[in-house]
């Protein structure tokens, strides 16, 4: 099975999970974009009554054109279960997310959420996190400041541009900045550091947060719980 294939697979899997009357945090990502097509079949076919709390303006649209109700984040009491993709998860299930620079909506919906699951093709997972690069959101104002005082510390940071050469803006209209690393031997101590640093927002290292980790192997879903 290709890629694509095994993303939509546990997108499937992923909905399964997903009862009448549940408030859901919908992720970000081309693997989410399966579960929330698969979710909204079952709103249509089932008459399911779901809330969707999207984690960007990509996600909402696309779950308003299936018919499944959104509301965000602060016009709902609970958040039942929020279904997210990743970029890596290492052997002890700790990720790093914001590959589609979504990671500060997502952290949010997902630290507002009884259950978090994510969901990944086999590739995603890692012995040691590090080598996608580590996203950052980071406040225009002042990030050149930022970024010097991240490379002068050893992190490789590099600004993520588009093909224009742009800044990708977050939907925040941030800027983010992906450090380089190759290897992160130790996350919450990298977490508490950035997070310190004044101009930036979020970092995408999603630490001791996940409940259920869905799997897309070859020989199907494997569901880790
Ligand atoms: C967006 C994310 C995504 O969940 C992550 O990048 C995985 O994306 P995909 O399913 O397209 O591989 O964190 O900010």
């Amino acid at each position: 099975m290709e890629q694509n294939e095994l993303k939509k697979l546990v997108g499937q899997e992923a909905v399964k999970f997903i009862k009448d009357n549940m408030v859901v945090g919908l992720g970000t990502g081309s693997t989410v974009k399966f579960m929330v097509d698969a979710l909204g079949e079952r709103v249509k076919n089932e008459n399911l009554h779901i809330t969707g709390v999207p984690t960007s303006n990509r996600t909402a649209e696309q779950a308003k054109s299936l018919g499944i109700s959104v509301k965000s984040v602060d016009e709902v009491d609970h958040i039942d279960l929020t279904i997210d993709g990743a970029d890596e998860i290492s052997a002890d299930y700790q990720g790093i997310k914001g590959g589609g620079a979504a990671h500060l909506f997502e952290k949010i919906v997902a630290t507002n959420s009884t259950k978090v699951m994510w969901i990944v093709d086999e590739s995603k997972m890692v012995s040691t996190l590090g080598k996608f690069p580590l996203p950052l959101e980071v406040i225009p104002y002042g990030s050149k400041q930022v970024f010097k005082k991240l490379d002068a510390k050893g992190l490789h940071p590099k600004f993520r541009l588009d093909d224009s050469g742009n800044h990708v803006l977050t939907d925040s209209k941030n800027y983010v900045i992906d450090l380089h690393l190759g290897e992160i031997k130790h996350p919450h101590e990298l977490a508490d550091y950035l997070i310190k640093q004044v101009g930036i927002v979020e970092q995408g290292l999603f630490l001791d947060m996940v409940n259920t980790v869905i799997v897309g192997r070859q020989n199907g879903p494997e569901v880790i719980q």
